[in-house]
């Protein structure tokens, strides 16, 4: 009896196991319609992007492996896609939203994108990869958080805000797209916005955020730009650093932070000051001309407008620098890691490749191109992605058309190619990023999170290894490179499918600086990489072919 009795309860705690494996991570749904509309954020009545009737679009407040599915309707008059900054798309880059693994969604039509927020806590935004769709808006906030039981490095904020901060063209983003199809440069902004806004500073603006006084608030800062680091300050405030891109750092206290291009940093801010209305303050960087804008932030007992005294920027890059290399990751944090076997002690395994990326521009047929190692970028017809999937690949594109050691960068006569990298599935590699132009430049790499290991001056080589952070280098997705500065990044290529490498300058991005990394898995394994969704609709080429055998088990 006693034997049967717990055998039953053997079988029953089994079947709970197996339901608890089993029980899906809850999903959240919406739908989004994609439209033109009119705003004036600079005062001047321009066309934009809105996200149901939103600039910028709505927030998505998500907890770690939740499924978001978000069925877009493109109402544009021109196809669209949506990508998501940060998102990893673990084994599913079919979601990733970018002209080289998805088809465009026509005008008229929509497509749902179904991902998981898989191991993933942070800051986060979305944005349209499309023609040069960013510059009329289209994006918004994506956050992250953790889940209940996991505690989280600080106490709960009283309240969590999004600042998307951005520089911003009056002209609409078909004027851009055609000036930079006819070989023109993209020119200077014409201001700054700070959640699609543009404060007077006179007094008058309506407060962006309030807070509570002795209250502790959140403040999730993404700069969604197209051009220009900009740097984000608050009067009488110092912020505390929790998180960035994704990753919970050591808590250090700044007077400013330089918010390159696709980061985002979280921090908290206490409102502990003289209960009034004070700026925060968004400014061009690296730049001769200066813009800026700023919004308000009231205290709820408030007496009285901001000071019209505002902050200064830091002059230089060594600043900036600096503050790069004062962020660290807080490795006793216990968060969702984005590789939790591997990558935790990255400093102790042994590098298997080494890829130099060279930033250069220059022209083609007369016309102004962006390259990388020579090659600039174009997407062909059919998606890379696709094309490899259905076996097409080579009538599109060959695979490593750049050396992973460019020697001479020819300026003239870029290489205009679709630009794909293939890598080995799990390898643990190097990437350098050499800026020999005398502009900062800002990187990003889809599908992954790397340890951001050293920016420096000057030319990389081997013997530059042992100035690595091997040991609490943030985990992240994008980093800067100063003028004639050098910076390296590690990771393991552990998640396969087709990822984008690009410049986060749009101008530099929509003319050819980016490229792909093909990441395959020999096993072509389920346990590796997900088929293509049964509901795509395909495009080029492979429209109307037969699926290729699915991956098993
Ligand atoms: C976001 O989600 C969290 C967790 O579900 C919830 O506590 C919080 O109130 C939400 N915030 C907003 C602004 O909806
Ligand atoms: C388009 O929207 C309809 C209605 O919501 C939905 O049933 C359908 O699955 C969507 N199509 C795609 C490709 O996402
Ligand atoms: C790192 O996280 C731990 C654990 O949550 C926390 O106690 C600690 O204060 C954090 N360390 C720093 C330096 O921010
Ligand atoms: C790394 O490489 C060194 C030298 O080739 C070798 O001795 C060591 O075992 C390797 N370490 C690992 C973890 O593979």
């Amino acid at each position: 009896m006693a034997q049967v009795t717990s055998n039953l309860l053997l079988v029953s705690l089994i079947l709970a196991a197996v339901i608890v494996v089993k029980a899906e991570d809850p999903y959240l749904y919406f739908t989004w319609k994609v439209t033109y509309g009119t705003i004036s954020p600079l005062g001047v009545p321009q066309q934009a992007i809105l996200i149901n009737n939103q600039f910028p679009g709505p927030n998505i407040n998500s907890t770690t492996n939740n499924n978001i599915v978000i069925n877009v309707f493109n109402y544009l008059d021109e196809p669209f896609l949506l990508s998501w900054n940060g998102i990893q798309h673990r084994k599913n880059s079919w979601q990733d939203g970018m002209l080289g693994t998805n088809c465009p969604i026509p005008a008229g039509t929509n497509f749902t994108y179904h991902f998981q927020v898989k191991d993933q806590i942070g800051s986060y935004f979305y944005f349209p990869s499309t023609a040069m769709h960013k510059a009329a808006g289209g994006f918004g906030g994506l956050r992250v958080n953790s889940r209940l039981l996991i505690p989280v490095p600080f106490a709960d904020p009283e309240d969590d805000f999004t600042v998307l901060i951005g520089d911003w063209y009056t002209k609409s983003h078909k004027a851009i797209k055609k000036q930079l199809d006819s070989g023109r440069s993209l020119g200077k902004p014409d201001g700054v916005l700070i959640n699609g806004k543009s404060g007077k500073g006179n007094g008058k603006d309506v407060p962006l955020f309030t807070m509570k006084p002795g209250k502790t608030y959140r403040y999730r800062i993404c700069n969604t730009g197209l051009k220009n680091s900009l740097n984000f300050r608050i009067q009488g405030h110092q912020m505390q650093l929790v998180e960035m891109d994704g990753s919970h750092t050591v808590q250090n206290k700044y007077e400013s932070l330089d918010v390159h291009l696709g980061q985002c940093y979280s921090v908290l801010v206490t409102a502990d000051r003289a209960p009034k209305d004070y700026y925060m303050v968004a400014s061009t960087r690296f730049t001769k001309y200066k813009l800026s804008s700023t919004g308000v932030i009231r205290y709820t007992n408030g007496k009285g407008p901001a000071s019209p005294e505002l902050p200064e920027a830091p002059i230089g890059w060594a600043w900036s620098l600096n503050q790069f290399r004062s962020f660290r990751w807080n490795l006793t944090a216990s968060a969702a890691r984005p590789n939790p076997q591997g990558s935790y002690h990255y400093g102790g395994i042994n590098i298997t490749r080494t890829i130099k990326i060279v930033n250069s521009v220059g022209t083609s047929g007369g016309k102004l191109r962006y390259a990388i190692n020579g090659a600039s970028h174009v997407n062909p017809t059919t998606p890379l992605k696709l094309a490899e999937y259905f076996g097409v690949g080579s009538k599109f594109f060959k695979y490593d058309t750049i050396l992973d050691n460019p020697l001479n960068i020819r300026k003239n006569r870029l290489n205009v190619v679709p630009n794909v990298i293939a890598a080995t599935f799990r390898n643990f590699v190097e990437i350098i990023f050499e800026n020999r132009e005398k502009s900062i430049q800002s990187w990003h790499l889809d599908g992954y999170s790397f340890f951001a290991v050293a920016i420096e001056p000057g030319r990389w080589s081997p013997l530059k290894r042992k100035n690595y952070n091997l040991l609490d280098a943030v985990s992240r997705h994008g980093i800067q490179v100063y003028p004639n500065s050098w910076a390296a990044i590690l990771l393991t290529l552990d998640n396969a499918g087709m990822w984008n490498l690009r410049s986060n300058q749009w101008d530099r991005y929509y003319l050819g600086q980016q490229l792909y990394v093909s990441i395959l898995s020999p096993a072509r394994s389920l346990r590796d990489e997900y088929n293509i969704p049964d509901y795509f609709e395909l495009c080029g080429i492979v429209k109307g072919l037969p699926k290729p055998p699915p991956y098993t088990i």
